[in-house]
């Protein structure tokens, strides 16, 4: 069912410090901050030549971000992303398998403008998995 993993999302206390490891140091190629305030984060993709990294920030009070980083503050790995041909689809099968989806299980628009759903983690050996349709 699935494809190419498409990200892996890092959730840090600070997008600029972060984006400037990367960019600075790691000489990667990193895009301008984005904010998707429906999602509660501020984004920076890394683009690398076989996937892309997200490094994330929280936006708002109401951010799922903002416990992450309680748990874990200097950052660390959130979720992977992988793609999928049919969203739609991929769900049908998911919850045929018992798999969680969280929120309220209906596909979101994601940092590409395209729909994704979040899986739980609980389901994928505490993993956060995020599926977008390619
Ligand atoms: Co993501």
């Amino acid at each position: 069912m699935i494809g190419c993993l498409n990200h892996i999302a890092i959730a840090v206390p600070d997008l600029e410090q972060a984006a400037a490891k990367y960019r600075d140091i790691l000489g990667a190629k990193v895009s301008k901050p984005m904010a998707l305030p429906e999602h509660g984060v501020t984004t920076v993709f890394v683009e690398l030549p076989n996937t892309k990294l997200e490094l994330l920030e929280p936006l708002g009070e109401q951010s799922l971000i903002l416990d992450f980083l309680k748990r874990n503050p200097e950052g660390g790995v959130h979720h992977l992303c992988f793609e999928v041909e049919d969203i739609a689809l991929a769900k049908t099968k998911l919850l045929a398998k018992g798999v969680r989806i969280l929120g309220h299980g209906e596909p979101r628009m994601g940092a590409h403008k395209k729909p994704v759903l979040f899986l739980h983690p609980k389901d994928f050996c505490a993993t956060l998995i995020e599926i977008e349709e390619k």
